[in-house]
């Protein structure tokens, strides 16, 4: 190790987007990172493309302020909002909108606002989304974990907070939820609400609902009463723009204030920012196409569940949790789950082996229909 690096990034692990080694050749179903199984389509990237040619200049900085976009997102949230609600809903503005290089630049901000330089540690409930430790570990901000009900993935709240109450040099800071959670697809319970609507005002709640458009639940419409939540969304999933590098974070208009301070000055390329406002432009849409994943969900659900060795969690989420079983229905091990994920790979599926199971996305009915065949075979061999 070089001597002016820090030795605790020595032992940390990068984040592999696709583990496992090197990706084969060949047509590839890509279910392994929770994308939706379209692309934009023609007239979108035309518009798209157009823009490009007479809108944007290639030679200036994007715009620093994302004014425009923060004004759509927040016509998008608000109409999304209304439309679950019983009641009325506090209406946000921009001023509680922050724009991220993905929601993945918002949780590196969020660390910096609240925990960098020894001011606390954080605290997530396993298994969950990695980048919450990841992004901590690499600045060096302490990670308590938790566990989880190991049949319904409900958060060990008794644990959580007993650790809230302990006694430390560094107290913890941020809780993080993701709601439904990844990787095991379960939204957030009363039990586990009624909890995070006690936790004191010191402690920053942060619900992550990347998976919010094929959950249609959200917390948003209680901001306006819970100074210390923040909600974060992501245009990767149900928006169909991976590839762009769109998140937001609704909060208090401290806490957005603060993340306009922590972010870089120009974190959103231009096409980005126009690509986000174009598909929230044709939500109807882009959107119209979550029903097909909710019914296919359900087909999968169904199917995959009916494989003897395979063991389906409910999922409110684009993706599917599962666990191989022994015949006598204990968990196979760790090492069985690797070697199916392996064995798919070389046929031509990618999922993802997580969190002590198989996470697999949810992708178009074709797709869907390969990962029932390839299951049913592969299955039992691993399995047994
Ligand atoms: C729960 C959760 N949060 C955030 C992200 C990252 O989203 P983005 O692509 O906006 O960085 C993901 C991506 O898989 C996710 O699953």
């Amino acid at each position: 190790m070089l001597d002016f690096l820090r030795p605790d990034l020595a032992e940390l692990a990068a984040y592999q987007a696709h583990p496992g080694g090197p990706t084969i050749a060949g047509p590839l179903d890509r279910l392994d990172t929770n994308e939706c199984p379209y692309d934009l389509g023609g007239a979108l990237k035309g518009k798209l493309a157009q823009l490009f040619q007479d809108e944007m200049e290639s030679n200036r900085y994007p715009g620093g302020d994302h004014g425009a976009l923060k004004g759509a997102i927040a016509a998008y949230v608000n109409e999304s909002c209304s439309a679950l609600a019983n009641g009325t809903v506090p209406p946000i503005g921009p001023e509680r909108i922050s724009v991220g290089n993905g929601s993945d630049e918002l949780i590196r901000s969020l660390l910096i606002a609240t925990c960098l330089g020894d001011r606390g540690r954080i605290l997530v409930a396993t298994p969950t989304f990695s980048m919450y430790g990841i992004l901590a570990q690499t600045l060096g901000i302490g990670v308590e974990t938790v566990e989880r009900n190991p049949e319904t993935f409900e958060i060990d709240v008794e644990a959580a907070r007993r650790a809230i109450a302990a006694p430390a040099e560094q107290p913890i800071r941020v809780v993080w939820v993701v709601h439904p959670n990844s990787p095991t697809a379960n939204a957030l319970t009363s039990h586990e609400l009624s909890w995070l609507r006690g936790l004191p005002k010191h402690i920053l709640v942060v619900i992550d609902e990347a998976y919010f458009e094929f959950s249609q639940q959200t917390l948003v419409g209680e901001l306006a009463a819970r100074p210390n939540w923040v909600v974060l969304r992501t245009f990767s999933k149900a928006f169909r723009l991976a590839a762009a590098r769109v998140g937001y974070a609704i909060g208090h208009p401290d806490t957005i204030a603060v993340l306009e301070k922590v972010r870089l000055p120009y974190n959103l390329p231009t096409f980005s920012q126009a690509a986000a406002q174009v598909a929230l432009a044709c939500r109807r849409d882009l959107l119209g196409v979550i029903s097909e994943t909710i019914q296919e969900r359900q087909r999968l659900l169904q199917e995959l569940s009916a494989i003897a060795g395979m063991r389906i969690w409910k999922s409110q989420a684009n993706f599917i949790y599962g666990r191989l079983q022994r015949s006598d229905r204990s968990e196979a091990p760790d090492e069985a789950m690797a070697a199916l994920t392996a064995r798919l790979k070389q046929e031509g599926t990618l999922i993802r082996h997580t969190g002590g199971g198989l996470r697999i996305t949810v992708g178009s009915p074709e797709e869907n229909a390969r990962t029932v065949e390839r299951m049913r075979r592969l299955v039992p061999e691993f399995s047994a």
